[in-house]
């Protein structure tokens, strides 16, 4: 029999330049930066660019990308009709993930793979995203588009256009902190996709798409919403152990912990979490607090598994004031940034990927 590596765990199918995940030291890189020195005091327009070029920009490269930015913020008017019919039943990702299709195919460069054409559409894209996000949880509660302001910075003014006011201090800067930890993980399963998309020639938008789709699961980027869902269930940290152990005997995952790559905690937490503590200083949000501790405290003692990003993510975006449906397109927000960067790196040096299967049908027969 072949040896079947399961949901590819373990397969190494490329180099990449990227990032480096070490689930030893515990360490995710970006270019070589840890995302922790990037998190303390990079924009995250600065760690886009970082992605997409390999070194940080020079002021005059970051002025002129802010500008780029600022200038792509709009919601384009078929891209806002397109958003208008879809139904507000339906998953917001499934809205953003029609909105940036829509977007490719108004696109001018969309079949120009030039790296020049790809990193213009890439730009686009980091721009235009935030507005189809916040445009589309206003409509959900009844409200108007509220217009891009140039005088704000990305994560102003992603929080000025999602809630018509201007965010707190630190408001922004935890968001900031999300979009810049959330940007970038390697072969994850959704970067995979884009690459797989890319690897037969395919567009840039339509690897977005796809790895929008791979986003959206459970287990991978629908686990920040899922946790909310978690919390909302269990009700209040005096209720946390019980409700863990039926969901343990119930063979549940419980959303928010473990991962494929990281088995000792996962690199970016500590990170979120701190970010997470001030806006619940901020808020006064203890009884969050304590329901987050306790259940983390009783995963660890009674699995030994810890949290991954998407378990201080999730209350992070809740403070914010997103709904909860929100929060996996926030991730779109700011993976995009990755995905765009395999993408040109696929493109760079391209092999089409398709793997073998062992087949295990019936063996060769006829039709009567
Ligand atoms: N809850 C309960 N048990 C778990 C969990 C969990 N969250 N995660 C792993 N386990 C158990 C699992 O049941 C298995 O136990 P056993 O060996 O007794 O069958 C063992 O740990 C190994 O798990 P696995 O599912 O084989 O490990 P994996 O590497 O395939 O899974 C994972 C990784 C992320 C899919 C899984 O941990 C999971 O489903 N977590 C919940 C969803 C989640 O939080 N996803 C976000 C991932 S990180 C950020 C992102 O990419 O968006």
């Amino acid at each position: 029999m072949t040896d079947i590596k399961k949901g590819l765990a373990g397969v190494v199918v490329d180099t990449t330049a990227i990032s480096k995940v070490n689930p030893e030291t515990n360490s995710l890189l970006y270019r070589g930066y840890p995302v922790q020195e990037l998190a303390a005091g990079r924009s995250f327009e600065e760690v886009a660019w970082l992605l997409w070029h390999g070194e940080l920009p020079t002021p005059d490269e970051l002025a002129g990308f802010e500008k780029a930015e600022r200038a792509g913020r709009a919601l384009a008017p078929h891209v806002k009709a397109a958003i208008d019919l879809t139904p507000v039943t339906s998953h917001p990702m499934d809205v953003v993930r029609t909105a940036v299709s829509v977007l490719g195919a108004g696109d001018p460069r969309a079949e120009d793979s030039s790296p020049e054409a790809e990193l213009a559409k890439a730009v686009s894209l980091f721009a235009a995203v935030p507005a189809m996000v916040a445009y589309d949880q206003r409509r959900r509660r009844g409200q108007e588009l509220v217009p891009p302001r140039d005088d704000l910075d990305y994560s102003q003014n992603f929080l000025w256009m999602t809630f018509g006011e201007e965010a707190t201090p630190t408001a922004v800067d935890v968001f900031r902190i999300s979009m810049v930890l959330y940007a970038e993980h390697s072969f994850n399963a959704s970067t995979f996709t884009a690459r797989v998309v890319t690897s037969t020639l395919s567009d840039l938008h339509s690897a977005v798409v796809a790895a929008i789709g791979a986003l959206k699961g459970p287990l991978h980027g629908g686990a920040n919403e899922a946790v909310m869902h978690v919390f909302d269930e269990i009700g209040g940290a005096d209720r946390a152990e019980a409700w863990l152990d039926r969901a343990l005997a119930e063979k549940r995952k419980i959303m928010g912990f473990g991962h494929r790559v990281y088995k000792n905690g996962d690199s970016r937490v500590p990170t979120m979490k701190a970010a997470l503590d001030r806006l619940i200083a901020e808020h006064r949000a203890q009884e969050l607090l304590a329901l987050y501790e306790t259940l983390a405290t009783a995963m660890d003692a009674r699995k030994s598994i810890k949290p991954n990003l998407d378990y201080p993510s999730g209350p992070a975006y809740r403070l914010l004031g997103f709904d909860t449906e929100m929060f996996t397109p926030l991730f779109v927000a700011s993976r995009v940034t990755g995905w765009t960067a395999h993408i040109m790196e696929q493109r760079a040096a391209n092999a089409l990927i398709r793997p073998l299967s062992e087949y295990v049908g019936p063996e060769e027969r006829h039709l009567p």
